[in-house]
């Protein structure tokens, strides 16, 4: 007999967080919230009892100073955002917090943590100016609109060398007489910086401080530099880089689209071992040089000359009296906000090696990286001074292996270049303020034989925790939900975007779709909450209407004179809507109330605007019409009258997409856009009203839930027939109106049959788009098509979710078909996840695990024994921590393992047929092994005995 000799582990505290964050050492707010998480040991049905929670300000030195508040012992279960009464912290401070745990198992458990809060949230307290180093103006170029004709006018001629300047290299010289015991760097610039301290880099971030709305404010990166500087003389050098601000962004690839002149500004607060604080400022005699760097852009790529390097240019020992060379700067007040950055900065998260450099028949060399991703290649060559190697990226090669181009557009080069100094141990390279979308590198110029170990992908991306895994006896989902991952995290940077490559933009649809899943497959809480902050700020100049893409440039107001019919959506359906949906999806997966409280007046301003919008615009068929009364009425009711993106990339509309991209994306906007308004105007308005309720507005969700119903009566009589049926007849449409309850009751069972005709019509495979798509499986399944629904996510034949992995995609693809059978590609980016939403439904419907009160407080486990899997594993890591599932079918049974986290709950959820253990269905803290029986007799398929 096996006796079990390990030794029961006790709970501890984990996961200690201060406003989703791990030791923050600049808060935006004065008075955070904690989270902590009780790993429950080998222990079940551990509870906490009670907390408590005390605050320390923390002396310079970290010395432990004051009592800053004691919450004293909370009889609480709480754990998640847990707030302090009467704790204000004070701007620019430190603090230490500890924490006591008392758990159901009588243990008591203490941990802690720190944080800072940061400066600038209330008062005004930058001081120092912009920095403006000496340099070129940035052409403002590239088209100034969407048609042909713009784009063909704005198409630069001037070589790169000519359009682009070089970065500037700053040097900061400054004498101090101690050596401080505390010291924090505060700086930002309008551009992308990189710090350096006495000769070596400040921090871990890439492209600081991101992507954001630059002209309504601007964050501070903060930075513990304490053990950097010296008594004595110091450099503090910056390296400033056209970035987002300057450089070429967005789908027209125009420079210049937030300012034309880089500047940096930075404030160094130092303690000196007395206890005396003092801050140096930059100022005119901060001396800039141009480096060897030639050119650095977002969308064009990097040009590095190794020849042109200044060895020490950031330290001490250097010699910068040339003034031919070193040039003051001028200094410019500030006038934007400036506020303590929130969240996970930009890092380079993965590195992977080349997988192989072959030649192809055309005699090109490509270095393939195995996965499609965001970042750049660090490269080591050896050779002659002088010589030149190029790397072209892409995502995709052509059906003869031929390096293609994928995305169309002006300014989206995606080549770098360097130059070699010529050094006899050879040289290793990394661009600095640039990335690419790619997999594979064409090379040329490269000396001698590259081999694979030269080269490695660089991938980066906001640093974001994983908090999902999924995998099954079928290793195609697997690497479906892999794919999704990948493009989240190449779009997640900075600000979440459709893809790293063509566009690079903040389309709110792009994320209205995929919140959910991106908040199950990462902690996204600060990433996207601070991304909200922008949706609000950029919403403000336009009545209420949340602009498609944000940040949205203030140069994106050329488009509004532009002819195209695309330049002419201005306020979109399940685009805008993001306002609703993502404050929303936040406040489920995270339990925190702060995600709907700041978005509140921004949701109502969202839905006042589709209200007015909806009685000042009528379809344009009706235009002239006459209508009887009660239907003018209706279509007052009914937000129907403008044009949309719609069922955005509907695969049966896009017939023609191979000839003529830019005309084929129309037709789903032109056949859905009089319906997608109105249903997503019901959605908005519950979610409004669920958020009032939430808040305590009961007045605003009594109003919101009567307009709500109202909408949909109006949208029923409008469009829905008395036999189910809605036209256009696609299958969007109907998805859409199933999801958002468009259709009464009666005729659901009806409409559900047409929808499901629909899919039959199309050989059993889906014909959704953008909006619909996150509904489709989950409107089957819930309407008793349970078996449709896992068909059509096992076709893999176009259109459908495993034709793409099946042609060998590391990514989800923005269209379904993006390369064709025979290896044609549609100039469409690899590397777009909206698509990918379907994770979500895998994890809530294959898994099982099912979030049922906000943070998983409550969650269902409902796992697909009646599927096509014979087996599957998965986990979500919630605020309490991590909620798991396994089970794998036997002839008999199954055997299903299920680990739920102290604070949470799980109720268990078997198909009909399938019986549990008794009294085993509400399951708390611990890890739970259920043997469950078929009661309907024995499995027939070949499962294991
Ligand atoms: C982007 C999308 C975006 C769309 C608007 C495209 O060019 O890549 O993902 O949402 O435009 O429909």
């Amino acid at each position: 007999m096996l006796v079990n000799t390990q030794s029961p582990t006790p709970p501890r505290l984990d996961k200690l967080r201060v406003d989703h964050l791990k030791d923050p050492l600049a808060l935006p707010v004065r008075s955070p919230r904690f989270s902590w998480q009780i790993a429950p040991g080998t222990n079940r049905d551990t509870t906490q009892r009670s907390y408590r929670i005390r605050i320390h300000r923390r002396e310079p030195g970290d010395a432990a100073g004051p009592l800053a508040a004691d919450t004293g012992e909370v009889a609480s279960p709480d754990s998640v955002t847990v707030r302090v009464p009467g704790f204000v912290g004070q701007e620019g401070a430190d603090y230490t917090w500890t924490l006591e745990v008392w758990t159901s198992d009588a243990a008591r458990l203490t941990s802690g943590g720190t944080f800072g809060i940061g400066i600038g949230i209330e008062s005004t307290s930058w001081q120092a100016p912009w920095v403006e180093p000496e340099q070129d103006t940035v052409i403002a170029e590239g088209p100034l609109g969407l048609s042909p004709q713009a784009a063909e006018a704005g198409k630069p001629v001037l070589p790169l060398r000519d359009r682009l300047h070089p970065p500037r290299f700053l040097r900061h010289g400054f004498w101090l007489e101690k050596r401080p015991i505390r010291a924090r760097l505060r700086i930002t610039s309008q551009g992308v910086h990189q710090p350096f301290l006495n000769g070596s880099p400040v921090g871990d971030e890439v492209l600081a401080p991101g992507y954001e709305s630059y002209h309504r404010s601007i964050s501070v990166m903060t930075h513990d530099v304490t053990r950097m500087l010296a008594k004595g003389p110091n450099v503090l050098g910056v390296i400033l880089g056209d970035g987002w601000y300057a450089g070429r962004i967005s789908f027209l690839g125009r420079s210049a689209q937030y300012g034309d002149r880089l500047r940096a500004t930075w404030q160094l607060e130092l303690t000196d071992p007395d206890g005396r604080t003092h801050l140096i400022l930059p100022d005119e005699g901060v001396l800039s040089s141009r480096g060897p760097i030639d050119w650095s852009d977002l969308f064009i790529g990097e040009r590095y000359d190794a020849n042109a390097e200044i060895p020490g240019w950031d330290t001490t020992d250097f010699d910068d009296t040339d003034r031919t060379l070193w040039k003051p700067s001028r200094t410019v007040p500030v006038t934007v906000p400036l506020t303590p950055f929130v969240g996970e900065p930009i890092r380079r998260v993965a590195e992977l090696p080349a997988r192989h450099v072959t030649s192809n028949s055309v005699g090109e060399t490509i270095v393939d990286f195995g996965q499609v991703l965001a970042g750049r290649v660090r490269m080591r060559v050896r050779g002659e001074a002088g010589t030149t190697v190029r790397l072209e990226h892409t995502e995709t090669l052509d059906s003869a292996g031929s390096f293609v181009n994928n995305i169309h557009g002006v300014n989206k080069d995606q080549v770098d270049e360097y130059v070699l100094a010529g050094r006899p141990d050879g040289e290793t390279w990394e661009p600095l303020f640039t990335f690419h979308g790619f997999r594979y590198v064409r090379l040329s110029g490269y000396p001698g034989t590259p081999r694979p170990e030269d080269f490695t992908a660089v991938v980066i991306s906001s640093d974001l925790e994983p908090t999902a895994a999924f995998t099954s006896s079928d290793h195609r989902l697997d690497r479906l939900f892999a794919n999704t991952v990948w493009s989240q995290r190449a779009n997640f940077l900075a600000v979440p975007t459709d893809c790293p490559q063509r566009e690079r933009a903040g389309w709110t649809g792009d994320l209205q779709i995929f919140a959910p899943t991106a908040a199950t497959l990462m902690d996204v809480a600060s990433f996207l909450g601070r991304w909200l902050g922008n949706v609000r700020t950029d919403q403000r100049d336009h009545g209420g209407i949340v602009p498609n893409i944000v940040p949205e440039p203030p140069a994106l107001a050329v488009l509004e004179d532009d002819g195209s019919e695309f330049a002419q959506i201005t306020a979109a359906a399940g685009w805008g809507d993001v306002i609703t949906v993502a404050p929303w999806e936040l406040y489920r997966h995270y339990g925190d109330i702060r995600f709907l409280a700041e978005n509140f007046q921004a949701m109502r301003d969202w839905v006042n605007f589709q209200t007015r919008d909806a009685a000042a615009l009528q379809p344009e068929r009706l235009r002239g019409v006459h209508l009887s009364g009660e239907q003018a009425a209706r279509h007052e009711l009914l937000w129907n009258g403008r044009l949309h993106f719609g069922d955005w990339l509907a695969p049966s509309t896009l017939a023609g997409y191979l000839e003529n991209p830019a005309d084929a994306v129309m037709i789903a906007p032109r056949l859905t856009s009089e319906l997608v308004g109105p249903m997503f105007q019901a959605r908005s308005l519950d979610l409004l009203a669920s958020t009032a309720d939430i808040l305590g507005e009961h007045a605003i969700a009594h109003r919101s839930r009567d307009q709500a119903a109202a909408v949909r009566d109006a949208f029923a009589s409008e469009y829905i027939s008395p036999d189910g049926r809605i036209s256009p007849a696609l299958q969007g449409v109907y998805v859409l109106a199933l999801a958002f309850d468009m259709v009464p009751a009666s005729l659901v069972p009806a409409a559900t049959d047409r929808l499901v005709e629909l899919v039959h019509a199309a050989d059993d495979h889906l014909d959704t788009g953008f909006l619909s798509v996150p509904y489709l499986l989950d409107v089957l399944w819930e309407n008793g098509h349970p078996e449709l629904a896992r068909t059509l996510l096992l076709q893999d034949t176009p259109p459908s979710w495993l034709y793409e992995v099946k042609m060998g995609a590391t990514t989800i693809w923005e269209t379904w078909r993006a390369i064709h059978e025979d290896g044609s590609v549609e100039m469409a980016s690899m590397n777009h996840y909206a698509f990918g939403c379907v994770v979500d439904w895998m994890m809530r419907r294959l898994a099982g695990i099912q979030l049922i009160e906000p943070g998983y407080r409550a969650a269902a486990i409902a796992p697909d024994l009646d599927g096509f899997l014979d087996r599957c594993e998965a986990h979500v890591d919630t605020p309490y921590g991590r909620l798991a599932t396994h089970w794998e079918r036997h002839r008999h049974g199954a055997v299903l393992t299920i680990t739920v986290p102290v604070g949470g709950r799980a109720r268990v959820v078997l198909p009909p047929g399938w019986a549990l253990p008794s009294g085993r269905d509400d399951l708390a803290s611990g890890t739970h092994v259920l043997e469950i029986a078929r009661s309907h007799g024995p499995d027939t398929r070949s499962v294991p005995a």
